[in-house]
């Protein structure tokens, strides 16, 4: 079995309905922030970490994700007749070469657990990494939150678990990890409570969208019942994982912004926009002059 991260799994499948009407007929993973789509992010922040292939999976609204990365060969036919090099390069950018990117479907919205396990045909027996689009994270020092991930990984060579400290009344928003540190950043896990009441949480470190996995976990998924709301939840397939093997939570360093939720969106798009290389200085501008 190979022990280096090559594959990332992103789950698009979600209803997003918190989203909605925005997301009727579009992945909320499609949802722009400034200029790019949520999905974009998430795939250039997995090449920055060295995986080789992007595994999607899909849901009813299937089609704008695979067209959002195949090659348009009209519309660079176009920018190059117009001469638009700029933004010709934009669309040719937006899969790396070398990179290759497979679309599998999850025919029900069973829950996040479940989609991971759709995945399994393509991860086959090794490690992956699963990057939850709409969680989008911002690392000041541009690596990516992936990268710092696969690093711990080649360290423990155990599945690890991205976590931030979030405020003590949001625990019941999260996974919380009851965890031991070992390092600054890094602690081994013991528990793993989903939404926890802030009166009971073990912690207050909360999983959001990062995950490297063993692949034993696909054994666990496929015994997990139904959990919280219904759905087949990753949480309970990592906490049945945690029994067998080592489980690690490590706090990334970066801003994570919760893009599922209108108000974590706004907060994304106003603080891409300020550090926009072209909007900055003029939305900045604009944000000072505004009256409210
Ligand atoms: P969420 O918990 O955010 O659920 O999913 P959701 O359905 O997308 O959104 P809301 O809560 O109704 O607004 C977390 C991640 O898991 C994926 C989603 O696409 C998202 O990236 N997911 C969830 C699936 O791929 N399939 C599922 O059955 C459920």
């Amino acid at each position: 079995m190979t022990r280096r991260i090559r594959k990332a799994v992103f789950p698009v499948a979600g209803l997003g309905t918190r989203f909605l009407p925005a997301t009727k007929a579009n992945p909320k993973e499609m949802l722009p922030v400034v200029d790019k789509p949520l999905v974009q992010y998430a795939a250039e922040e997995a090449v920055k970490a060295g995986i080789e292939t992007l595994v999607f999976v899909t849901g009813r609204n299937k089609r704008s994700i695979p067209d959002h990365f195949d090659k348009a060969y009209e519309l660079e036919t176009e920018l190059q007749a117009k001469g638009k090099e700029e933004r010709l390069r934009l669309v040719r950018e937006i899969l790396p070469n070398g990179v290759a990117a497979v679309y599998i479907r999850q025919s029900e919205a069973l829950g996040l657990g479940h989609a991971v396990l759709c995945a399994e045909p393509i991860v086959g027996d090794e490690p992956f990494a699963v990057i939850l689009a709409d969680d989008l994270i911002d690392d000041p020092d541009g690596g990516g939150c992936m990268a710092q991930m696969v690093r711990q990984y080649d360290e423990q060579v155990a599945s690890i678990l991205g976590v931030q400290r979030v405020p003590e009344s949001h625990t019941d928003r999260y996974g919380i990890v009851d965890s031991e540190p070992v390092s600054e950043r890094l602690s081994r896990m013991h528990g793993i409570v989903e939404k926890p009441d802030p009166t009971v949480a073990p912690s207050t470190l909360g999983v959001v969208g990062r995950y490297i996995l063993n692949p034993a976990i696909f054994n666990k998924l496929r015994r997990t019942r139904p959990g919280a709301g219904g759905e087949i939840q990753l949480t309970d397939a990592i906490a049945a994982l945690m029994a067998d093997e080592p489980v690690f939570a490590y706090e990334f360093r970066g801003t994570r912004y919760d893009c599922g939720d209108k108000l974590g969106y706004l907060q994304a798009t106003v603080e891409y926009a300020l550090k926009h290389p072209e909007l900055g200085a003029q939305f900045r501008e604009y944000l000072e002059g505004l009256e409210y």
